[in-house]
């Protein structure tokens, strides 16, 4: 089946955590370290297309040893997250880009197409039956991870013929240690993340895999995260490992980086696109030169920089630490337009504004 018909079947957790136990995880989730009680998983097959969708106790995955993806990294995934709001409700943010995302990050890696209701539908259906784990506390919510890998055991290279869809879930509050304070970027100079051509609009495993070498050289200089240069002129400002860069000016304008097929298209960065421009902001889609950047760092027109993702919400960039650059941003700390584009965003997150954008999804 093309998958447009399937209904999930719900098998519930016999022995799901304990209201207490729950609770005692929910103080302290840190990031990605501790998971719900039920996976959604949808398999596909050469000759029945998308079958089998469930709701099941989350549980180990059995892999033949050959499985495509353990060889050849035929993998995609997404991230996104649920909300606890005021009125005791639950929503997702912006799922339908998800969906959308993960639909061209599966024609990028040859592997089938899982349509966007379906995808939409099987993060919503975990969330209900894992509801409870949705954190209440301020700046937490509930992490969704949807991804998809190459299921058939060969090891002959070309596309995979079955497939293998799975979303499980994680309490989540900041990604950083230190929650708000701004961080340290280590400039990757010997390793680039993705080249023209490549996968680096795509979701997939392996762009994260080939920038682990140039994080944990940063991490070793004492940076949280990586900045990557473009892979030919090795000039222009890319992204992050993780997340997508924005630049604050000193006439009050914001300039990030553009979507030239060699970065992810951050669904945060379209939204602070958006509120920056509601606020009157003007924003530039823009290459930044990372020679220009320290020279404004220098001079002060440069006034601020922040990373922004699904996991990383908006984080401010205090310094830049490189073998052949260095500055500071600002005095180091959060900035006052940061602060405020942050504020705007998770304000319709939470439901503590008005969603103008029509961008919650409500449970
Ligand atoms: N860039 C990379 C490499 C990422 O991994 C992420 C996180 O998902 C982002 C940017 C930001 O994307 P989004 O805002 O959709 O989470
Ligand atoms: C996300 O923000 O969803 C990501 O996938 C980034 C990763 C660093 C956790």
């Amino acid at each position: 089946s093309n998958g447009d018909a399937l209904t999930f079947d719900i098998q519930k957790n016999p022995s799901p955590a304990t209201a207490s136990e729950r609770e005692t995880l929910l103080q302290n989730p840190g990031f990605g370290r501790i998971f719900t009680d039920h996976m959604a998983t949808i398999r596909y097959s050469q000759d029945r297309g998308w079958h089998s969708a469930k709701i099941e106790p989350r549980k180990a995955l059995a892999l033949d040893p050959a499985t495509v993806v353990l060889h050849y990294a035929q993998e995609i995934f997404e991230g996104m997250k649920a909300y606890h709001l005021p009125d005791g409700g639950a929503a997702l943010f912006r799922p339908s880009a998800n969906a959308r995302r993960f639909h061209n990050s599966a024609e990028r890696l040859a592997m089938p197409t899982l349509p966007e209701d379906l995808f939409v539908e099987s993060v919503r259906e975990l969330v209900k039956i894992d509801r409870d784990w949705i954190p209440t506390a301020e700046g937490a919510s509930l992490y969704l991870r949807p991804f998809m890998i190459g299921s058939e055991a060969a090891l002959g290279t070309r596309p995979a013929t079955d497939y293998l869809y799975c979303v499980i879930a994680s309490p989540v509050a900041s990604y950083f240690k230190g929650g708000a304070s701004a961080v340290t970027l280590w400039l990757s100079e010997n390793f680039t993340r993705a080249a023209p051509g490549g996968t680096g609009a795509a979701k997939c495993g392996g762009n994260y895999a080939a920038s682990l070498s140039a994080l944990a050289e940063g991490q070793r200089e004492g940076c949280e995260q990586v900045v990557f240069l473009d892979a030919v002129e090795k000039r222009w400002i890319e992204e992050l490992g993780g997340m997508n860069i924005f630049f604050v000016f000193d006439d009050g304008s914001l300039q990030t980086p553009p979507l030239t097929g060699t970065i992810l298209p951050g669904i945060t960065r379209d939204s602070l696109i958006k509120l920056g421009r509601d606020m009157g902001l003007t924003v530039r889609e823009e290459p930044y030169a990372i020679d220009q950047w320290q020279a404004d760092a220098e001079s002060g027109r440069l006034r601020e920089a922040f990373a922004c993702g699904t996991a990383a919400v908006v984080t401010p960039i205090g310094k830049l630490k490189g073998r052949s650059h260095g500055f500071t941003i600002g005095d180091g700390n959060a900035g006052p337009v940061t602060l405020r584009l942050k504020a705007a965003l998770t304000d319709i997150q939470f439901g503590r504004a008005p969603d103008k954008h029509e961008w919650l999804d409500r449970l």
